[in-house]
């Protein structure tokens, strides 16, 4: 059977964390000079219909890194725009592909083409989940802080795409989160009762950025208007104001808590350049572990391993 990533539901704890051990012995190997090649001959189709520099880039470079190649094409660039059937798309990419990496708005559409693949279909980002994203982010806590599951994670913002994967990665792994949103820009209800069933340490959505950042090891942002939403842009500044990470809420914080943000950030927005530019800000290691993380993705996937 293909093994999709959809959402980081589709795969068991013990499978979580194997991405992340695996993607932190990737990148030691690397920096110690060792020549990857296991996906030598294989080829992935990057399908990209939102923008993107980490992720495009980060999964381009985790391809070649492990001696494969890859083929990008942009929302403009295929027949999807000129409405072709997904089942369509995805039966005929499988022909020449070892698997499908995809950013697009609807989780739909991950959904059918994984339906009809015969190749690995992987979530880049869709408007309900960013799954790759959240496995390099807890890679980055592991490397930190030394594990996950006995820390409590804080996510100060929008309820989008991330605070749902961190939610669904909460449930599986098994950490605390506590999600502060303003009313109205909660995370998606479905996921989080469904996720709460299984979990094991309290998830909970609070109003107040400073409770959520009472006891954190960890305090995580976003911009406020994801991608497909830049005409709620000035009312969503407004709104989100009180959620910005800045000096004063950080002081809130834990002395050693530390700061997560998946890039792109925009300053003086949902975190100040202050906070940003910070010690405790491990933004740039977080891009960097994207292409880690991918590798260890494309590996278990495409490579069976
Ligand atoms: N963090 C992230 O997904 O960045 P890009 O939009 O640049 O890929
Ligand atoms: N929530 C953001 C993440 C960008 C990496 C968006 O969807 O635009």
């Amino acid at each position: 059977m293909v093994h999709h990533l959809q959402s980081l539901q589709d795969f068991s704890k013990k499978e979580l964390l194997g991405f992340i051990n695996r993607a932190i012995e990737l990148k030691k190997e690397r920096l110690s000079g060792v020549s990857h090649q296991q996906l030598a001959g294989k080829t992935v189709g990057l399908i990209f219909e939102k923008p993107s520099t980490r992720t495009r880039v980060s999964f381009e470079s985790a391809m070649y890194g492990l001696g494969g190649q890859v083929i990008f094409l942009s929302g403009r660039d295929t027949q999807l725009a000129r409405s072709e059937p997904l089942k369509d798309m995805a039966r005929v990419m499988a022909r020449y592909v070892d698997g499908m990496v995809v950013r697009t708005f609807g989780q739909q559409v991950v959904t059918e083409l994984a339906r009809y693949s015969s190749v690995p279909v992987i979530n880049a980002l869709t408007d309900l989940h960013h799954p790759c994203q959240i496995l390099s982010d807890i890679m980055t806590v592991v490397e930190k802080k030394g594990n996950i599951e006995e820390l409590t994670i804080a996510w100060v913002g929008d309820g989008n795409n991330m605070a749902n994967s961190w939610i669904q990665a909460a449930g599986r792994i098994g950490f605390e989160l506590i999600l502060a949103c303003p009313e109205g820009y909660d995370p998606n209800p479905e996921i989080l009762a469904s996720v709460l069933e299984e979990a094991v340490k309290p998830i909970t959505v609070v109003r107040n950025p400073e409770e959520a950042v009472a006891a954190a090891d960890v305090v995580n942002t976003d911009v406020w208007a994801s991608m497909g939403q830049e005409s709620e842009q000035e009312e969503r500044l407004a709104i989100f104001q009180p959620l910005q990470i800045n000096a004063a809420l950080m002081a809130k914080a834990p002395a050693d808590a530390i700061v997560l943000h998946c890039l792109p950030a925009h300053r003086e927005e949902e975190i100040t350049e202050e906070v940003l530019e910070s010690e405790r800000c491990v933004a740039f290691d977080q891009a960097e572990n994207k292409m880690h993380m991918h590798k260890a993705i494309l590996e278990r996937l495409l490579g069976g391993k």
